[in-house]
């Protein structure tokens, strides 16, 4: 059984610092091979983090908060990412825009990630409210376990853009309250 100790925020503060460690290692990174295993790992570590956060954390969030702007706007900033994420995952680093584009897509995910963490944030305002985090945490590791075999099964990058219609889907069976 995988270890789900962790409440909601500190696995996704968790996956956050994960995610910025590989990204500094890409930026140091010379050998080409390296450099498409560590966009690679970033990418699909970045799935499977929005996908738990639309699945379950954010809906939670939403019903405990009633907090459009900062609901929506961190949507938003997902499916910005999500689309980048997708032009990474079809090119590789013999493409001269590749270092471009994990950089462009390591800057807004720092924006993200900071507007989730600061004060006043999601995380924060999470934290003031009634959600349960435990249980929640409990969901999150959970899901996360199964996107990650899942990603493991098949090695294959879905096509762009079909992803969010089966978030969107998952939100809905999900029905986290
Ligand atoms: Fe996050
Ligand atoms: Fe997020």
């Amino acid at each position: 059984m995988k270890k789900s100790s962790k409440d909601a925020i500190a696995l996704l503060k968790a996956d956050h610092r994960q995610v910025e460690k590989w990204f500094k290692e890409f930026d140091k990174a010379r050998v080409a091979s390296r450099k498409k295993k560590l966009a690679t790992q970033i990418c699909g570590a970045l799935r499977v983090h929005t996908t738990i956060e639309e699945e379950i954390f954010y809906p939670a969030f939403l019903a405990a908060t009633k907090d459009l702007d900062l609901h929506h706007e961190a949507e938003v900033e997902h499916d910005g990412a999500k689309k980048l994420i997708a032009t990474i995952e079809s090119s590789g680093p013999e493409d001269e825009y590749y270092g471009a584009r994990v950089t462009v897509l390591s800057e807004m995910i720092k924006h993200h990630v900071k507007e989730e963490e600061q004060p006043g944030g999601m995380f924060a305002e999470a934290r003031k409210s009634e959600m349960d985090l435990a249980e929640l945490g409990a969901q999150l590791a959970a899901r996360k376990a199964e996107l990650e075999a899942e990603s493991d099964d098949d090695d294959m990058s879905p096509p762009p853009g079909g992803r969010k219609e089966r978030s969107h889907v998952g939100r809905l069976m999900k029905g986290t309250r």
